[in-house]
Parts: C-alpha cells; structure tokens; sequence
C-alpha cells in the first residue's frame, strides 16, 4: 500500500524475485485490475472524463474489480501455497473513499467483506513518502496521470494520514518503510520486513 509515486510497482517486481529466489512460487496482482473484467472495470474508474462519478460509483467500482480478482486470481492462488503479494488491497479503498473522500468506514468495511469473502492480507507493507514529493515524482517519471491524481493535494494528505491511522489500529498487520529512501534501500528495507515477519510467524 501507498499514496501516490512511493514506487510500489517497480519495489514489487524486486521483492517477488527476491521470494522466488529463496524458493517459493510468487504472483503479483495489481488493483484496479488485474483480470479481463477488473481491467474493464479499471478503465471506467479512470477515465479523465467521467468526471460526473458519485463517490459511492467509484467504492463499488473498485469493489468490483476487487471482489473478481479475489475468485479468480488470490484465492486460488493462495489455495495452491503460492505467495501472491498485491500492488493496493481492501485498504487502498478505506484510506482513499473512506478517510480522502469522508465515507463512512464501518460502511465501506462491510462492502469490503462482502466483495473479498473475508479474505485480508498477513502483512500490509506501507511504503510511506511524503504527499508532494510522491505526487512530483509521478509526473517528473512521465507516468501516467490519471484523473484520481489530479484531485486537490489536501485530499492525498488525508489519504497518508489514513494509513498511519490503519497502521495504528493493526499495528501487527502493518510494517511502515520509508519510501524516501533510495530505491535500493527500500527493496532492503521490505526485504527485511517479510525476513522479520516470517521469523515471528513461523520461526519463533
Ligand atoms: P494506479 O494507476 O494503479 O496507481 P498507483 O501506482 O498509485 O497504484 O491508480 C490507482 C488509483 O486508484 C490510485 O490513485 C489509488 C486509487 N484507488 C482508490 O481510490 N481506491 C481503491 O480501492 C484502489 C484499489 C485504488
């Protein structure tokens, strides 16, 4: 999880080698998206013209392509004892609707249980970088610079605040990295997060 230009993606890429490495079968899922239909729905979401969408269209939007990936990709996946690690999950929906846009958690909770089935993530890795040089890089690295981004800063930094909010509630779901970081030290960093987490799951 993460606001704007914290480098999920390209950080995702590296630490699923680096599982693979150590053994394991890995997969990567990317939210909205992820299936024929999630990318369907994606497109609608996204769309710099569909400027007329009610923040409870955008909630089910997302929880659509959510609750498809969910049956067709993690479930499955997990099932078979793959690693499946996931570029943005339920939370992304909590801290952008829920704490950016102000709609009601204990709601969007509910619609998140229905849409995932229940299923939540063992670890949440945060990658935590300050709202305007997250944004700054986005456009700096030429990415593309969809309508979501293009809401008012103070909405980002409510967003942030969220996560640390969700991170205080669960702190042991949660590990906090510090995206400002290098890149090289960040993928350390997460390394050694998922090191810490599998010794205090299975090793201790
Ligand atoms: P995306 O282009 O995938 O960017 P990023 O690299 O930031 O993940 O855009 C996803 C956007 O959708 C991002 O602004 C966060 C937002 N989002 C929500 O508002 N709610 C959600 O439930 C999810 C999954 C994403």
């Amino acid at each position: 999880e993460g606001p704007e230009g914290s480098g999920k993606s390209m950080q995702i890429c590296e630490l699923a080698e680096f599982i693979r490495q150590q053994g394991f079968e890995v997969i990567t899922t990317r939210e909205p998206g992820g299936t024929e239909i999630g990318d369907q729905v994606r497109q609608v979401i996204m769309r710099m013209d569909n400027t007329m969408m009610n923040p409870r269209t955008e909630i089910l939007l997302f929880c659509a392509a959510r609750a498809q990936i969910v049956a067709e990709v993690i479930r499955p996946n997990l099932e078979k004892g793959i690693v499946v690690i996931s570029d943005r999950y339920a939370d992304s929906t909590l801290a952008y609707q829920g704490y950016g846009h102000g709609l009601d958690l204990t709601v969007l909770k509910q619609i998140l249980a229905f849409a995932t089935g229940g299923l939540t993530p063992d670890l949440t890795l945060l990658l935590d970088v300050d709202v305007e040089e997250g944004l700054n890089r986005r456009t700096a690295g030429g990415g593309e610079w969809n309508r979501l981004d293009a809401m008012k800063l103070e909405f980002h930094q409510r967003v942030r605040s969220g996560y640390h909010e969700m991170v205080k509630t669960e702190p042991h779901r949660w590990k906090v990295i510090d995206a400002s970081k290098a890149p090289s030290q960040v993928q350390l960093d997460l390394r050694q997060a998922i090191l810490d987490y599998v010794r205090r799951e299975y090793l201790e």
